[in-house]
């Protein structure tokens, strides 16, 4: 333990993590921590679960798990709630979605029913696919906020949390009109008392959890916190926020690949991406407006890595197409492919192909695992605002309104690491390495280096 380790309350207690959003991805998420707590099932994909982290110089060999680490909040001590359209419990609600199998949800039965969905907020014009049976009444969009902030109260009492976090797995809207009601927390506030059309139900329940200080992630493309009036009201209130949209299948791999082909001056000419799924996320994407915010979301990307208007001639004039396609038969088991068209040495053109058989729950639950512990971390650590540190996790990463997104996954894991160093007083790393040869300055020789130290022994 060291002393910036100290400014850092302690994770006591329960932390209850608040769901609005209570379909395929939550009920994965849930049944998987379940399942973990039994020791009959690994959270794979999870840096706070299985990841280490190294410090201090490499001869030093200080590895230490992430969790060992940072003081995160143990999955023992995390209680779940949520909202939803439909009132299923989570058991059905894992059934309906079939992503996991009998044989994972039947040793959890009792467990995952006793987690029902409380009633959400809902407005058609902002999801045109869904018929929701399960919804509140009020007459304005602050009597909403207001039903939403209740209910928070209420589960505090009910579950005896002591701290709270909110993250968006609700279905991706048709995002709103500009507008200048998102420009301020005056104007937003004022929307809410006249029901302003440009307010979705997602920012109802960001804005609830924004009022009473709850860190808050968003998981869809949705705008949500994403707007001046939730920054303005995070730094008020000292909350984190952090979004959008997790960054699972395809996302993953165009942000992996496409770092490998800038790194090597490789051109680009055209990248083709197509999907199908059958899952309610699927069902919601087929309307051409949920589609637009998901495309916006995935289109963005090559262009913030590639950096076309340095590399003109590289990345300057490249086709880049998304498609999802509806298909029922496939479930959550999604299927994507990539044609990438590049072009090498005396511009010869080459293809790569990629068919990533995915699972979109199964990619998505560690990343939801990992933003609840850490953002509850941030907030304990008295961090405010966009948390743009956690950008590893999202397609779409919320930041300051004048840099533009860090979508690199190297980049982003490295941030994402040497913050944690950087919150507990530990040096950052630049992979520079030139240290290691110099022997000027004193540093052990490779040999000695190599060795271990015998116990009691310091260098
Ligand atoms: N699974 C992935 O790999 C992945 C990746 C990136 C983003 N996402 C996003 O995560 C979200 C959840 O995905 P999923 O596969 O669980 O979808 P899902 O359709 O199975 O579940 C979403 C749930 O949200 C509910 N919902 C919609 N609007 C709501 C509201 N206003 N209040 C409360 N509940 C509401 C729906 O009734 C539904 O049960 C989607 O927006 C999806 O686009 C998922």
């Amino acid at each position: 333990m060291n002393k910036n380790s100290n400014r850092i309350a302690p994770a006591k207690g329960t932390l209850g993590v608040l769901l609005p959003g209570m379909g395929a991805v939550t009920s994965t998420f849930i049944a998987g921590v379940a399942l973990a707590k039994k020791n009959q099932g690994r959270l794979i994909g999870s840096l706070t679960q299985m990841q280490t982290i190294r410090l201090g110089k490499r001869y030093e060999h200080r590895a230490p798990l992430i969790k060992d680490f940072v003081p995160l909040t143990s999955i023992e001590n995390l209680v779940f709630g949520g909202w939803d359209l439909f009132p299923d419990n989570m058991y059905e609600a894992a059934m309906k979605a079939g992503v996991l199998e009998p044989r994972h949800l039947e040793p959890i039965r009792r467990e995952l029913e006793s987690i029902v969905p409380m009633t959400a907020v809902w407005d058609k014009t902002y999801l045109k696919n869904l018929k929701a049976t399960h919804f509140k009444k009020g007459a304005t969009k602050r009597n909403l906020a207001q039903q939403i902030m209740d209910d928070i109260v209420a589960f505090k009492h009910r579950s005896g949390v002591e701290r709270l976090v909110m993250l968006w797995c609700g279905s991706t809207e048709i995002l709103p009109q500009d507008s200048p009601v998102h420009k301020s927390l005056a104007a937003f506030e004022k929307g809410l008392d006249s029901n302003h059309p440009a307010i979705p139900p997602s920012m109802i329940y960001t804005y609830a959890a924004l009022k009473m200080g709850i860190p808050y992630a968003n998981g869809a493309p949705n705008l949500s916190a994403d707007t001046p009036a939730m920054v303005e009201l995070a730094e008020k209130t000292g909350t984190p926020i952090m979004g959008k949209d997790f960054k699972t299948g395809q996302t993953l791999m165009k942000t992996t690949i496409s770092p490998m082909l800038k790194a090597r001056m490789l051109a680009l000419r055209g990248w083709y991406s197509t999907n199908i799924l059958g899952n309610r996320d699927g069902e919601v994407l087929d309307d051409p407006g949920s589609f637009k915010t998901k495309e916006k979301s995935k289109m963005s990307v090559l262009d913030s890595i590639l950096e076309p208007k340095l590399y003109p001639q590289l990345y300057g004039k490249y086709h880049h197409k998304v498609r999802i396609d509806y298909y029922p038969p496939r479930g959550d088991a999604k299927e994507g492919w990539d044609n990438i068209d590049i072009a090498g040495w005396l511009d010869m053109p080459m293809q790569i192909k990629i068919n990533f058989l995915c699972r979109d729950s199964i990619l998505a639950a560690p990343i939801v695992l990992d933003l609840v512990l850490f953002m509850d971390l941030a907030k304990r650590a008295g961090l405010k605002g966009i948390q743009e540190w956690l950008s590893f996790y999202f397609k779409s990463p919320q930041c300051r309104a004048d840099l533009g997104p860090e979508h690199d996954i190297f980049i982003q894991h490295l941030k994402l690491k040497n913050t944690l160093r950087l919150l507990m007083g530990e040096e950052v790393l630049d992979h520079s390495g030139l240290d290691y040869y110099d022997q000027a300055k004193g540093l052990p020789a490779p040999a000695a280096a190599a060795k271990p130290l015998a116990k009691g022994k310091s260098r």
